[in-house]
């Protein structure tokens, strides 16, 4: 039986070439700065997302850690959206471990915000019983929000109120290089304006392990002091990175194929009526979609008997996501035994 796993793009395996890259890394002590292939990790993806420089870390939960705490103190405050990662799960590190409070405001469909949320939400840093605004936060893809792209000309009118306001910001890119594919927009181009970035490697690019945080050299030297103090200085990870060097160097152009394949999905799935979708919302490689109370126990359970995993008995909006180990034919598969579904389930309710 075929075997698909639509849980996350985190999924992933590497591909026989980034085993051979793994296997033949050089190899030093990164936290002497002598891995060689750290170092040349580092430097390329500093080249790639335009920015001075950057930081191998272990997660993109990580990744996001270290930049809030590095762009804000104890008894700082950084907006971020209500749907965001950075918000809804990672654990509250930043107030947890770095004094560092939330303030949320509603992320609009876009994925990004209403100047008139950002207004109220900014502080006016004269009055001390104020926490201080330090930071604000963004996502692209918005996961949350459908996976959808932001374009530099729908983030431009936030970036202008946040200069004005002298305010860092940050991206969580988690999953940056879909962006950039989805709008044919290369990735420095997508953060130009922004003063960090974070990305994964373990995501859509199928590396075993690791994110990257860029900025300018002040802001990364900064990080590397966090990431020690979080105990994310690692030795030989040249063993991680040559994973990285490689994922970026051959597994960038293909996250098209994945993207074709989400939309192919979606489209299948909006011909089925126990499926709520408007595939015309599938932008990358997320693809979200409603099962009826009705269903959704039942239909997990049947797709897990056919070899698919995703979705899940309790929640009703269920997210599939397309990645490297999933092909056309998988998908073709997919649609074909959720129409059986529908055949064996819908039919005898009807
Ligand atoms: C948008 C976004 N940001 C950050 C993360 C965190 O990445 P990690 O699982 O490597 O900590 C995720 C993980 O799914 C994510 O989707």
């Amino acid at each position: 039986m075929r075997k698909i796993d639509f849980r996350s793009d985190t999924v992933t395996k590497p591909s026989p070439g980034m085993l051979e890259a793994i296997a033949t890394a050089e190899l030093g002590d990164d936290v002497y700065g002598e891995d060689p292939s750290v170092n040349e990790l580092e430097i390329k993806a500093a080249r790639i997302t335009g920015k001075e420089a950057s930081l191998f870390v272990a997660s993109g939960t990580m990744a996001n850690l270290i930049a809030i705490l590095a762009h804000a103190d104890r008894g700082g405050e950084i907006i971020v959206g209500n749907k965001s990662h950075i918000f809804v799960s990672e654990a509250g590190g930043a107030s947890a471990l770095g004094g560092v409070s939330y303030h949320v405001v509603p992320n609009n469909s876009k994925g990004l915000f209403d100047i008139v949320d950002l207004e109220a939400a900014f502080r006016d840093d004269t009055n001390y019983h104020h926490p201080i605004t330090s930071l604000l936060a963004f996502e692209n893809t918005h996961n949350n929000c459908g996976g959808i792209a932001i374009s530099p000309e729908d983030l431009n009118p936030i970036i202008d109120w946040a200069q004005e306001y002298n305010l860092p910001t940050h991206v969580d890119g988690a999953r940056i290089f879909n962006a950039s594919t989805r709008l044919d927009i290369p990735v420095q181009k997508l953060v130009e304006r922004i003063d960090s970035v974070s990305f994964c490697l373990s995501k859509g690019l199928a590396c075993p392990v690791g994110s990257m945080i860029c900025g300018d050299e002040k802001f990364i030297n900064k990080a590397r002091r966090i990431r020690k103090m979080l105990g994310g200085g690692m030795r030989q990870a040249g063993i991680l990175a040559s994973a990285g060097i490689f994922a970026l160097d051959n597994m960038l152009d293909r996250l098209l194929e994945d993207h074709i394949n989400a939309a192919k999905l979606a489209q299948g799935l909006s011909d089925l009526e126990y499926i709520d979708i408007n595939h015309k919302l599938v932008e990358t490689n997320l693809v979200f979609f409603n099962v009826s109370n009705e269903h959704k126990e039942k239909l997990h359970l049947f797709l897990e008997s056919h070899g698919i995993k995703g979705g899940s008995a309790t929640g009703n909006r269920w997210r599939f996501t397309t990645h490297y180990g999933i092909s056309s034919e998988d998908i073709d598969y997919t649609i074909e035994v959720m129409k059986e579904y529908s055949n064996v389930e819908c039919a005898q309710s009807a």
